[in-house]
């Protein structure tokens, strides 16, 4: 199969080395040039664990190339797939397809014979109706199809989740364009990972009610965590308690200071809107993200608190900035509230990611970037955990604790146990969902 690949980001780039890793030939092409001279130099725009090798060994195969030139790319392509962005619109909540449609139109006009156009962005229910419509328009005389695949990798897993997916969801409407992402998705098949056929409709849905659902789960867990924080329950407890039922499952089950990144902020903010604009009002995703919003900001507070009421002239350690590990993706991630709140208070802030810096930096004005959770420690008034890197799983509390003027931490994942972090020398300490100690009243 000849795959075009539009947009050579988070999804198109993990998308289309996976793809020429199942022996298919593929082009990725992004209007960015500054991505294309990367790539074409051999190096990888995004931290993704694996990809640069997986990339590597593609490129050497002859399977796999990167040009600006969409024209070239698409030419001839069996299969070309959208990958671009669809992020939130301002104003308005709705998901912004001003990318996916200019690529279906720049796509119709440089068809050249039957292919099929699949996209594999998140895009609200009727929007490949759409794309079939604007490329009918822009080139009436092309023979094409459209199908929906939308795509449910998660970054730091990325490379596993598309090689090993749950399922792969195709909408189409057409034997031949099956036929077409039948031929795509074979190594997949053959190895017995679940397909769904579905019509376009019910493939656009799948995605965002996937979405919305995980956010959901994530919220209630937060909630649930705010009410054992009163109660004096613990959610660990709770949460393994509730996960090992088969019908709930533990995934998703851990409370923290809120979801972020690049898909469940914008995806329940567009099925919100879908709902309304459908008069099927979307109460629960409505409320989830309202929530949602409220966990972030209570994040503040704790920190607040556990510097004795204010954090103007503090200085704080904060262990993590991307939305999770294992990635370098900043999007919407809780470290975007709640540390510009903390230089806002007057704290200085020191911030250590080990990837975090290079998109943080612009987004993060008024920090100082250090190099590793002691250095950042060193005289400062508190540490706030904020993203579980591996790197901060396993640090010498003792070590920590002794480094700090006041030795307090703010473990906003939940970590750490407290008795350890109270031998260690910690003075005080606050998590989410559990008892702390040492916070003054
Ligand atoms: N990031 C994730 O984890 C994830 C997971 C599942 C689904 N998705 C969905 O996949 C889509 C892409 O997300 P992403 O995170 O990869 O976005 P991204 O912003 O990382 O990448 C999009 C890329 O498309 C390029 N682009 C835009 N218009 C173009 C055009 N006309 N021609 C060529 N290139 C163009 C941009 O330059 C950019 O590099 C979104 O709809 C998102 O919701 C993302």
């Amino acid at each position: 199969m000849k795959i075009a690949m539009v947009g050579t980001g988070y999804v198109g780039l993990v998308s289309g080395v996976c793809f020429s890793d199942f022996g298919h030939d593929v082009i990725c092409i992004d209007k960015d040039p500054r991505k294309i001279e990367m790539l074409e130099r051999g190096e990888v725009p995004i931290y993704e664990p694996g990809l640069d090798a997986l990339l590597a060994k593609n490129v050497e195969a002859g399977r796999l190339t990167f040009t600006g030139d969409l024209a070239t790319a698409v030419a001839g392509a069996d299969a070309v797939f959208i990958a671009v962005g669809t992020p939130t619109r301002r104003g308005d909540g709705h998901a912004d397809l001003t990318y996916v449609m200019a690529a279906a139109e720049e796509i119709a006009r440089a068809l050249t014979g039957y292919c099929v156009i699949v996209t594999k962005s998140t895009v609200p229910v009727g929007t490949n109706r759409k794309v079939e419509a604007a490329v009918r328009a822009a080139n009436p005389a092309a023979e094409f199809d459209v199908a929906s695949n939308p795509e449910f990798l998660r970054e730091g897993a990325a490379i596993d989740d598309f090689m090993r997916p749950d399922r792969v969801v195709v909408g189409v409407e057409s034997d031949r364009a099956r036929a077409v992402m039948a031929d795509i998705y074979r190594p997949l098949f053959l190895r017995e990972f679940p397909i769904v056929y579905t019509d376009l409709e019910s493939a656009e849905m799948i995605k965002y009610a996937a979405n919305a659902f995980l956010a959901t789960k994530i919220t209630f867990i937060n909630e649930m965590a705010m009410l054992c924080e009163r109660v004096g329950a613990d959610i660990k407890a709770v949460s393994r308690g509730m996960g090992l039922d088969g019908r709930i499952g533990n995934k998703f089950l851990h409370a923290g200071p809120g979801y972020g990144g690049s898909c469940f902020p914008k995806d329940t903010s567009a099925l919100a809107r879908i709902g309304q604009d459908f008069s099927a009002p979307c109460q629960i995703t409505e409320t989830v993200i309202a929530v949602n919003d409220k966990v972030k900001r209570r994040m503040i507070d704790k920190v607040i608190d556990l510097c004795g009421g204010s954090v103007n002239g503090k200085t704080i350690a904060v262990l993590g900035v991307t939305f999770k590990p294992n990635t370098d993706d900043m999007r919407e991630a809780p470290s975007l509230t709640i540390v510009p709140a903390l230089v806002g208070g007057g704290a200085r802030v020191r911030v250590v990611d080990p990837q975090g810096r290079r998109e943080g930096e612009a987004l993060l004005p008024g920090v100082e970037w250090m190099e590793d959770p002691y250095t950042a420690a060193a005289g400062a008034d508190a540490v706030i955990l904020l993203t579980e890197w591996n790197e901060f799983r396993g640090l010498d509390l003792g070590n920590l604790a002794a480094a700090m003027a006041h030795p307090r931490m703010a473990d906003l994942r939940n970590i750490y146990p407290a008795e350890d972090v109270k031998e260690a020398g910690f003075e005080a300490y606050v998590a989410v969902g559990r008892a702390g100690y040492g916070l003054e009243t």
